[in-house]
Formats: C-alpha cells, sequence, structure tokens
C-alpha cells in the first residue's frame, strides 16, 4: 500500500509497503509451505505444532495475530497457514471493511475452518470491530434488522473460522481486540544470510542466473526485508542484463545498487537525510518526530514504519522520551565527526 502523499514522487525501492509492481510476483515467489517459508524459526515452529493439534481435533486454528514492520511476510505466513490446514484464505484490510455490514458478509462466506485474513487490522472502524468481538469470541453476530424503534436485533450463528489479523502497530490495537487472539507472535527483521537464501530461491524460481555472492549482495542492502530483496533481486537484474551478460555477481550488484543511491549498509537518502537532519540539524537530538518530519518534508508514519526499525536494528537511532537520537555509529556511518563531549544522548537509549 502506497500512501498517497508518497506517490507524487517516484516510489522508494527501499520500500517495504507493497507496490503494484510487487504483486504478481510476489504471489509466484510465495512459499506454499512452511518447509519452504525461509527464517522467522521460532514463529514457525510454534505455528506448525498449533496446525497440526487443530488439524488432529478437526477444528480451526486459533485466531492469530501477527505484528511487525511491513514486507516480512505476514500474508505470506497466513496463506502458508490456510494452506496447511488445507482451508480456504479469504484476504481484507482493515480500511477495506467500511460497514458492518461489510464484515458480515465476509464472516457469513466463510466455509468450515477457513481463514479471514485482515491486513491493517488496526484500522478497523470502532462498529466493525465491535461486530467482531462476539464473532472471535463466541462465534455468533447480532445483525440490526430495520430502523428506529422497529428495529430489532437477531443473532446468527457463524461456521468456525480462524481471524488473521496482521498489523504493523500492535500498540494501536484495543485491548478488547488484543485479547480475542490466541496467539499473538511477533515477526523479526531476517538476517543477511536468511535474506540471501530468500533471494537464492527467488531467482531459481524467476530463471535469473545469480551467483551466491551477488545474492548476498543484494541481501546486504534489503534491510532485513524479503519484500525489498526481491524487489531489489528485479532491479539488479535489469543492471545485469544491459551492463554484464545477465548474470547476477557482486560486481554488477554492487554497482546497480550504488546507482539506486542504497548504501552498503541498505540505508537510502531518506534514511540519511533522516539521520543528517538530527545530528546537523538538532545538534544529534533528541528531536521529536513531528518536528523531525517536517524539518525534512517527509510524513511522520513513513519515518516511523519505515526508516526507524532499521535504523534502530543497525543501533544508528534511539528513541528517548524527549525524541529521537542520532548515535555515535550514525555519526561514524555518515563520515561527520561525532562532537568532543560525546554524543551527549547516548545514555538515556531507550532500545
Ligand atoms: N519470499 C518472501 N518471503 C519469503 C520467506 N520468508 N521464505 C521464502 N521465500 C520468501
Amino acid at each position: 500500500m502506497i500512501h498517497t502523499e508518497d506517490m507524487e514522487f517516484a516510489p522508494r525501492v527501499i520500500s517495504p509497503e507493497n507496490t503494484a509492481e510487487d504483486g504478481d510476483t510476489e504471489v509466484t515467489l510465495r512459499p506454499q509451505s512452511l518447509h519452504e517459508y525461509i527464517g522467522q524459526d521460532k514463529v514457525k515452529e510454534k505455528i506448525a505444532v498449533y496446525i497440526e493439534a487443530a488439524k488432529r481435533r478437526g477444528e480451526p486454528l486459533d485466531h492469530v495475530l501477527l505484528y511487525g514492520p511491513p514486507g516480512l511476510g505476514k500474508t505470506t505466513l497466513s496463506s502458508i497457514i490456510a494452506h496447511e490446514m488445507g482451508v480456504n484464505l479469504r484476504v481484507t484490510t482493515g480500511p477495506a471493511i467500511e460497514k458492518p455490514g461489510d464484515l458480515v458478509s465476509l464472516l457469513t462466506g466463510l466455509s468450515d475452518n477457513d481463514v479471514l485474513f485482515i491486513d491493517e487490522i488496526h484500522r478497523l472502524s470502532r462498529p466493525v470491530e465491535e461486530l467482531l468481538y462476539p464473532a472471535l469470541e463466541d462465534r455468533v453476530i447480532d445483525i440490526i434488522i430495520g430502523k428506529g424503534p422497529s428495529a430489532r436485533s437477531i443473532r446468527m450463528d457463524l461456521r468456525p473460522f480462524t481471524l488473521i489479523g496482521a498489523t504493523t502497530r500492535a500498540g494501536q490495537l484495543s485491548a478488547p481486540l488484543r485479547d480475542r487472539f490466541g496467539v499473538i507472535e511477533r515477526l523479526e527483521l531476517y538476517s543477511s544470510e536468511q535474506l540471501t537464501d530468500i533471494i537464492r530461491r527467488s531467482a531459481m524460481i524467476l530463471g535469473i542466473p545469480c551467483e551466491s555472492d551477488g545474492a548476498a549482495e543484494i541481501a546486504g542492502r534489503a534491510r532485513g526485508t524479503p519484500r525489498i530483496a526481491n524487489r531489489l533481486l528485479k532491479r539488479v537484474r535489469d543492471f545485469a542484463d544491459v551492463l554484464g551478460n545477465g548474470q547476477i555477481t557482486r560486481e554488477i550488484a554492487s554497482i546497480a545498487l550504488s546507482r539506486l543511491e542504497i548504501d552498503k549498509l541498505g540505508l537510502d537518502s531518506l534514511d540519511r537525510r533522516m539521520l543528517t537532519m538530527i545530528i546537523k540539524g538538532y545538534g544529534g537530538g533528541p528531536v521529536g518526530l513531528e518536528t523531525l518530519a517536517s524539518a525534512i518534508g517527509e510524513e511522520s508514519v513513513t519515518l516511523e514504519d519505515i526508516c526507524e526499525p532499521f535504523l534502530m536494528q543497525l543501533g544508528f537511532l534511539g528513541r528517548t522520551p524527549r525524541g529521537r537520537v542520532a548515535t555515535v555509529l550514525a555519526y561514524e556511518h555518515l563520515g561527520i565527526k561525532p562532537p568532543e563531549s560525546g554524543v551527549k544522548n547516548d545514555g538515556q537509549l531507550s532500545f
């Protein structure tokens, strides 16, 4: 999903958000089984047990909440869960369910033990969310028929189903909704080794000749995110076709990624602008997110959801009660000399 504000500019190659261009390839590359799914080992192990147990009992899987930064495979994992359970998957998003009636038709259209996947579940409207509570807890929905004084409510039973909710912002979920999920799992950013395996697998499926070193070069700059890794693979392929003989080598990958202004660690120009502004504009911080966002002319949600998880993972950025701070590592990466007195806010980092 692209925020409309971003559409005025070319979408960033390393935005983890799903773009129209990712659509078809993402489906082609999507693993079908937990066995094929690379990374997230702890989550995978637990989910495998829950699936096996639910299948043995002939019951639906308990409701699952997946959270974590975008592009890590929440939708992919849901389609695997449905596939392994041997049921249908229905995919929608929080903002697409506009009225309670939309949710009623989704829920009543499910077959036994089907999976309903709601992406961006933190964006459900209040009335829709409230209709969901009894559906999750008691498998019933209350439908209001008629208007005014003659309106009455009828209770309808639903077939057994599993809701999988996904969100980048678990903190924005209301407590009553969060409490109705039996399984709550956080997806983590991927290691370079895992991303290398994902890129090699994708290259094989797409018929792109790719050396291990070439895959590793792309992986190291994909900011822990499979969606970005797969997108960079396609861009690097273009350079390999035009500048080389089609084979992705480390050298070609490095040239291509430099042209895309993605540095050795995967930072793009927005990440660098954000850190540079904290350092040069606000003496290293702390600076409030909104102030920072308007200083660099970006949406605060973009900085918060896209730049920050990765910059914090690298140890370049800290969040303190008074705002964002750049760490010594960020100064060093940008080639800026840290102040003689030391980076004043390092002691307060709350990672
Ligand atoms: N493609 C995107 N994410 C993947 C994953 N986690 N494993 C395998 N292929 C993927």
